[in-house]
């Protein structure tokens, strides 16, 4: 909506009126469309100030640690509801009825297997890659098998590419896994509920039964809806700027899977763990917090920080909790959380981090409970991933049913003027 102007003048022009645009909440946004007709560009690296869609899905209000999606604060979710039943909400604005739950559900189990070549197609990878790079590899591949539903201007085939991805994820996550440890792959269970299946598939094997921990099951679907969306983040930028082109969405997935993989984004959770383990106990905290103040060393505190939150994440609290939970069922007194803690309170206190409102974020804890449920950090971005892929689809169909516009950004150019070109070849 827009109900108030803002004035740009430029020394010796005539003033511009813009309009001032205001959502439902959030900030007022300078609508800036009619700029680039004038002949004037705004200039804003990594969007810091830059508005680049109109959305309905997630609202986030970082300097009061607030996360909403679809109007639902994150911590109702985590604590009252389930994967599959904030998949639905992010994908369709309202929280199902029971019966739209049990056929939304039952899609979803129902897609889980993938084409039986799939398979031959991880044989291609070598063993020690980083499951990342084979998820981001096999997941563009999916386009190459699933044909029939590419044509990205039919709804229809929006939803089946949809359902497909949130369906097969999991699959495809734990293959990952299973490959890299040489074990044979584990096929889905339609009777295991999304997080159990997942955990089923990466912990079983042919030779014995894996019953499936009520405690670890829970907490796994507690990562998934953590991480399930965060508005325009990164990778989900990255999702819309891929699928502005009318790239497939497979294509596009595959896409935020690789900008996740850093580690300021998804990639955070894994190097925490290891910073973690550097650190290795509360006496070397000190020397490691002196470290990431120094502004000659590029070390940071990993899972500390956020672009968007100037406050505590409020999935970081969820998070909290939940890993103490895991270390509990399991009877764990886990060292790196014990540094985790100290760290937590020393960098809490510190007026460094106090100033620049650097708290722990999601990934400080996530990584913690991970690993005590025995999956290696190489695997935490690719479970942030099968997460996140329902918030990269909803965004992606969102664009799509809103009518897409090709992102293309423009710069400021600072390079060679105009000059003449004379080869430099075979010249003595
Ligand atoms: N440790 C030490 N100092 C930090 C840290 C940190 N983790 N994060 C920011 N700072 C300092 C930074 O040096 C700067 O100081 P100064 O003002 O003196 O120059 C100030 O805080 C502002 O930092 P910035 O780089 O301008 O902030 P940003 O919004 O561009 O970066 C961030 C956000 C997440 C990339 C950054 O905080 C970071 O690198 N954190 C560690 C990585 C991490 O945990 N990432 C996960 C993010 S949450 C998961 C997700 O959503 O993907």
């Amino acid at each position: 909506m827009a109900d108030k102007k803002a004035t740009l003048t430029l020394e010796g022009e005539a003033p511009i009126e813009l309009d001032v645009l205001h959502g439902t909440l959030g900030e007022n946004e300078i609508d800036i469309r009619t700029l680039g007709s004038k002949g004037l560009f705004t200039f804003d690296p990594g969007f810091t100030s830059t508005a680049s869609c109109e959305s309905k899905i997630t609202y986030i209000d970082g300097d009061e640690g607030i996360l909403l999606h679809r109007g639902f604060p994150i911590d109702q979710l985590a604590l009252h509801s389930n994967y599959l039943e904030v998949c639905y909400i992010l994908l369709n604005g309202e929280a199902p009825t029971q019966a739209q739950f049990d056929e939304f559900r039952t899609t979803v189990t129902r897609h889980t297997m993938i084409h039986e070549q799939i398979n031959r197609l991880f044989m291609g990878f070598r063993r020690d890659s980083h499951p990342m790079a084979v998820m981001c590899g096999v997941t563009g591949a999916l386009a190459a098998f699933y044909h029939d539903s590419l044509d990205v201007n039919i709804e229809r085939h929006r939803e089946i590419a949809a359902f497909r991805l949130l369906s097969k994820m999991p699959t495809v996550a734990a293959m990952c896994y299973k490959y890299s440890i040489g074990q044979p792959f584990v096929y889905p269970r339609n009777d295991l509920s999304y997080a159990g299946n997942f955990l089923n598939m990466m912990f079983s094997t042919p030779c014995e039964e894996y019953k499936v921990n009520p405690v670890l099951e829970r907490a796994m679907d507690r990562i998934l809806v953590l991480h399930a969306d965060h508005e325009q983040n990164a990778s989900t930028s990255t999702v819309r700027t891929a699928g502005s082109s009318g790239a497939n969405p497979f294509a596009c997935i595959a896409a935020g899977i690789a900008s996740l993989w850093g580690p300021a984004h998804g990639g955070a959770n894994e190097a925490c763990l290891r910073m973690l383990e550097e650190i290795s106990s509360v006496d070397h905290i000190p020397e490691f917090v002196k470290r990431a103040k120094d502004k000659n060393d590029s070390f940071r505190l990993m899972g500390f920080g956020h672009r968007v939150y100037k406050n505590y994440d409020p999935r970081a609290t969820v998070m909290r909790e939940t890993c103490h939970e895991v270390l509990n069922e399991l009877g764990m007194k886990d060292d790196l959380l014990e540094v985790a803690m100290e760290l937590e309170h020393i960098a809490l206190n510190d007026p460094y981090f106090i100033e620049r409102k650097l708290y722990p974020n999601v990934d400080f804890y996530s990584g913690i409970i991970l690993k005590a449920m025995g999956i290696p950090s190489s695997m935490f971005t690719v479970i942030f991933a099968m997460a996140r892929t329902v918030g990269w689809i909803a965004h992606w169909k969102e664009m799509h049913d809103d009518g897409i516009k090709i992102a293309r950004p423009r710069q400021l150019y600072t390079g060679y003027d105009k000059r003449e070109f004379s080869s430099q070849l075979n010249k003595k």
